[in-house]
C-alpha cells in the first residue's frame, strides 16, 4: 500500500507575495520524485508545506485524500517523514540518540522501546555506514559524516513517503552515490515514495523516475527524465544555454551547461 501525496492550488508566502502561487502536482505513489529548480524559486517552501511544517494560505495538501491539516501528528510522522535542507541536532545529542529519535512516532508515550526498535537503528546505523560512529557527538562530526546522521534518522522512521531537501548536500562523491543507492534500495525493497530536492541535474536525472521542474511559484514541468531534461526546459528554468547528452553510465539524459567561457562547440540549438 503506497501513501499518496497532492498538493492542490497551493499559494504560500511568507508575508509578502506569494512564493508558491496556485502550484499543484501528484507525486506519484512508490516512485522517485526529483524537485529541481533554481535558488530561492521555493523548493524547501514546498517541501515543508507537503510535510506540514508551513501552512499554506490557500489550498491544501492531500494524503490519500486527507486533508493533512487534519492528521494527528503521530500517525502524520509514521506515514511522512522531512529531512529538511539545515537541521539542527539537540547540543550534546548522540549519533545513537538522534537515529533513535526516528522511531519516536512509532513508541507510545512512554517512549519504550521495543526490539524491533533497536533492529531497525542498528540497521539505519549500519545502512549509512555509520556503525564506529554511533557514540560520538553529533556536534562533533565533519558535514558529510552529520548529513549521513540524519539520513539514517530518516530511514529509522520508516515512513511511506519520504522527502529530503538536498539529501546529498555536503556529500563527497561516493557518498553521494551511497545514498541515492540506499535510496533506491529503500524504494525497491519497501516501495517507500522518494521526494527530493537535487540541485545536480544529472545525478537526478539518472536517479529519478520522474522529475518536477520549479519555476516562479508553479511547476514548470512534471514527467519523466527524458520529458523534463531539454534544453528549452533547462533554459526556462535556470536561464542558460546547455547540451543534453546521454549519460553513458545510466543512458539518462545529462545536461551539459554551457557558460561564457570554456565552450568549444557551437550551441546545437539557435
Ligand atoms: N522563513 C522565511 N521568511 C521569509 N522568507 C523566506 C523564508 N524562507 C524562505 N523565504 C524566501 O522564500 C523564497 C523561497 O525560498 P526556498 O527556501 O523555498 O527556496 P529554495 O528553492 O529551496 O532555494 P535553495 O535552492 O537556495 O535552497 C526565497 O525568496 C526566500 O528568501
Ligand atoms: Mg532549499
Amino acid at each position: 500500500m503506497h501513501s499518496e501525496l497532492r498538493a492542490d492550488s497551493l499559494t504560500v508566502g511568507y508575508g509578502g507575495t506569494p512564493i508558491l502561487d496556485d502550484l499543484s502536482l501528484t507525486v506519484t505513489p512508490g516512485r522517485i520524485t526529483s524537485i529541481i529548480g533554481p535558488n530561492g524559486c521555493g523548493k524547501s517552501t514546498l517541501l515543508h508545506t507537503l510535510s506540514r511544517l508551513l501552512k499554506p494560505a490557500g489550498g491544501s495538501v492531500l494524503l490519500d485524500g486527507r486533508d493533512i491539516s487534519s492528521v494527528p501528528t503521530k500517525e502524520l510522522a509514521r506515514t511522512l517523514g522531512l529531512l529538511p535542507q539545515s537541521p539542527t541536532a539537540p547540543e550534546g545529542i548522540t549519533v545513537a540518540e538522534l537515529v533513535g529519535r526516528g522511531r519516536s512516532p512509532h513508541q507510545n508515550f512512554l517512549g519504550q522501546w521495543s526490539q524491533a526498535d533497536y533492529d531497525i537503528v542498528a540497521q539505519s546505523l549500519a545502512a549509512t555506514g555509520l556503525t564506529e560512529l554511533t557514540e560520538r557527538s553529533v556536534d562533533e562530526l565533519s558535514g558529510g559524516q552529520r548529513q549521513r546522521v540524519w539520513i539514517a534518522m530518516a530511514l529509522a522512521q520508516r515512513t511511506d513517503v519520504l522527502l529530503l531537501d538536498e539529501p546529498t548536500t555536503y556529500l563527497d562523491v561516493k557518498h553521494q552515490l551511497d545514498v541515492l543507492d540506499l535510496l533506491v534500495d529503500l524504494n525497491e525493497e519497501r516501495g517507500t515514495t522518494i521526494v527530493m530536492v537535487l540541485h545536480d541535474l544529472n545525478l537526478a536525472a539518472r536517479y529519478s523516475d520522474e522529475l518536477i521542474a520549479v519555476s516562479r511559484g508553479k511547476v514548470l514541468a512534471h514527467g519523466t527524465p527524458a520529458d523534463v531534461v531539454t534544453e528549452d526546459t533547462v533554459r526556462a528554468v535556470f536561464g542558460i544555454d546547455s547540451t543534453i547528452v546521454r549519460d553513458p553510465v545510466s543512458s539518462a539524459p545529462a545536461v551539459m551547461p554551457r557558460g561564457r567561457h570554456r565552450v568549444s562547440t557551437p550551441s546545437t540549438t539557435h
